[in-house]
């Protein structure tokens, strides 16, 4: 419902838009230039030429300057916001299309499964398998809006806590090992020997770096390496994920944050294409920076830099 009164909002914005500014337009322009036009008149007659006059002419022709001035402005700034409006509204229309075809496959197998459980149809543990997997998979993709959405408002949260980065490092890199040790990867860690601490939320920091670590260790081909580092400076401490992995096209780059951007070459790799999306909001949430560097079939570099206060 929230969804068709913001674009019922955006369209009656644009629709009023252009007559509404005409309108202002022709008041200003009346209300700026008739006076100015008398006041100029007068002042330039043939016999009213003295200084104070003319100095009267300039002022009112400054006026009617900023005026047109203030005009434009206003004119930029409805188009901005016109722009603003479509862009979210174009977002809105994309989420909604993306997680309902996102969520039609699982709902599908349930379906299914439901339908070999009731007909007596094979397995009836297979099919409650099926279910138990295609409900998690809807919980993931359901969870990890709610999650950017979250994190996008800013909704009222638990104060963060001092969270020792190195440690929640350490504890995701175990947790992938095994899927390293699986895939023919090597996973190694540089991490200072002392705590890194920073003012944060644990879970946040636990799933920045697992959705970094998954997609470097998941675009990674067997035999490559990736590298999990974490360092500080005063003021931030900085998280990089480096692999050897397939990399990512140059006109990719500024789509990989994306809500659902899978890359072509990544389409047949399991995944939602939320992750980058709440390991950015994760990132914007502390004031901090994300930035990726990438090169195809030779590797990227994904760097993570917040500041150890908000
Ligand atoms: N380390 C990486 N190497 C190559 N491509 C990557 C890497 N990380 C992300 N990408 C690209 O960005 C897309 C979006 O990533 P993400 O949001 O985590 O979605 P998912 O992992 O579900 O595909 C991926 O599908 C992939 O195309
Ligand atoms: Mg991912």
């Amino acid at each position: 419902m929230r969804f068709s009164r913001m674009s019922a909002v955006s369209r009656a914005v644009q629709s009023a838009g252009i007559p509404l500014l005409v309108v202002s337009m022709v008041v200003t322009t009346a209300i700026a230039g008739i006076p100015g036009y008398f006041i100029l008149a007068d002042a330039l007659g043939p016999e009213r030429s003295n200084e104070a006059l003319r100095v009267y002419a300039v002022i009112a022709l400054c006026t009617a300057v900023a005026e047109g001035v203030a005009l434009a402005f206003g004119i930029f700034i409805f188009w901005r916001l016109s722009r603003r409006i479509k862009t979210l509204n174009d977002e809105i229309r994309l989420l909604v299309r993306n997680v309902l075809h996102d969520i039609r496959t699982p709902i599908s197998h349930i379906s299914n499964a439901a339908q070999r459980i009731l007909g007596g149809d094979g397995c009836a543990e297979d099919a409650a398998a099926d279910i138990s997997e295609s409900c998690s998979r809807i919980l993931s993709i359901v969870n990890a809006n709610v999650e950017i959405t979250n994190n996008y408002a800013r909704v009222a949260e638990l104060p963060p806590g001092e969270e020792d980065f190195s440690a929640v490092v350490a504890e995701a890199v175990e947790l992938f090992s095994a899927v390293a040790d699986m895939k023919g990867v090597s996973l190694s860690l540089e991490t200072p020997s002392s705590p890194v601490v920073l003012a944060a939320h644990r879970h946040k920091l636990q799933q920045l770096a697992g959705n970094l670590i998954d997609n470097a260790i998941k675009f990674t081909p067997s035999g490559g390496n990736v590298t999990v580092s974490l360092s500080e400076t005063r003021d931030s401490v900085i998280f990089k994920v480096t692999d050897s992995g397939v990399g990512i096209a140059k006109s990719d780059l500024p789509k990989i944050y994306d809500r659902f951007f899978r890359a072509e070459r990544s389409r047949d790799t399991p995944g939602s294409g939320l992750g980058l999306s709440l390991v950015r909001a994760i990132v914007t949430f502390y004031d901090g920076d994300i930035d990726c560097k990438s090169k195809p079939d030779s590797g990227t570099v994904f760097a993570v830099t917040i500041p150890k206060r908000k």
